[in-house]
């Protein structure tokens, strides 16, 4: 590339966002930052803090511990991953696990919430060269990103693949129990008030039913090459 780009990849939970992300910024030696892996480390600090109570969130008293929480990033070298650490602990694992995705769109809802991420969002990508992949990089993060990309497929299809995840990590959990969680994160993720998941109107569309991830990374490295060679 001959400049120093922000490509932000929004769309639909389980599209291959971060998968996509993590490769086009290792083709062009660019960072990768995954947001929601900062609304996820939110929602580990409430469990871990009783902030969560028969499913339901303690607003006022998260926000109220929010300067407590601090979030970063170091690149583990030999799995090429920028692991997620809260409060110094290395929590990569944790944040991935159901128990944390069945509740962090509910986080993700509380206005208070979004302003502490977007602004660490925003502080991480002063330096350019960066690829974010999330549900508002596009539309509220960084609206004048160079480039953006809407990735979508079908909720079946995004269910399978996370469902495959899971048996790949040992976890045997009901696909139609993933589906639900997909499904509940799209309409709490395309509903809410604050900067909801929806395409930027300058935003590339990719429906990758049909692509595996390979041929998803083909398409957009073209996309990219065309653009800015
Ligand atoms: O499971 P998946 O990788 O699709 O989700 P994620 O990218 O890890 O994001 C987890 C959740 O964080 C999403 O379902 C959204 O509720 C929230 N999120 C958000 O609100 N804004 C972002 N920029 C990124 C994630
Ligand atoms: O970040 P997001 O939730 O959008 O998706 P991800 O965590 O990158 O990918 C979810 C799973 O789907 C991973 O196991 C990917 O390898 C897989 N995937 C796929 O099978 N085909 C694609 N075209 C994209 C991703």
């Amino acid at each position: 590339m001959k400049q120093d780009l922000i490509i932000a990849i929004d769309g639909h939970s389980s599209t291959g966002k971060s998968s996509l992300s993590k490769i086009i910024a290792k083709k062009l030696g660019y960072t990768h930052i995954d947001s929601g892996a900062m609304y996820r480390a939110v929602t580990l600090f409430a469990l871990n803090n009783g902030l969560i109570e028969n499913q339901k969130v303690k607003v006022d008293q998260l926000v109220a511990r929010l300067p407590e929480i601090q979030i970063s990033f170091k690149l583990n070298s030999l799995t090429n991953k920028n692991e997620t650490f809260l409060n110094g602990q290395n929590v990569e694992a944790q944040i991935r696990d159901l128990k944390v995705s069945s509740m962090v769109s509910p986080i993700a809802v509380i206005a208070e919430v979004r302003e502490y991420c977007v602004a660490l969002q925003q502080k991480m990508g002063k330096a350019k060269r960066i690829v974010m992949d999330g549900r508002d990089i596009g539309t509220t993060v960084y609206p004048n990103a160079d480039i953006k990309f809407f990735i979508t497929a079908s909720a079946e299809i995004r269910a399978k693949r996370r469902f495959l995840e899971y048996q790949q990590e040992g976890k045997v959990i009901p696909l139609d129990e993933v589906l639900a969680n997909v499904i509940e994160r799209d309409h709490i993720d395309s509903s809410r008030e604050h900067s909801p998941l929806r395409k930027a109107h300058d935003a590339i569309e990719v429906d990758n039913s049909n692509l595996n991830l390979e041929e998803t990374v083909e398409h957009v490295m073209q996309i990219l090459q065309k653009r800015f060679n």
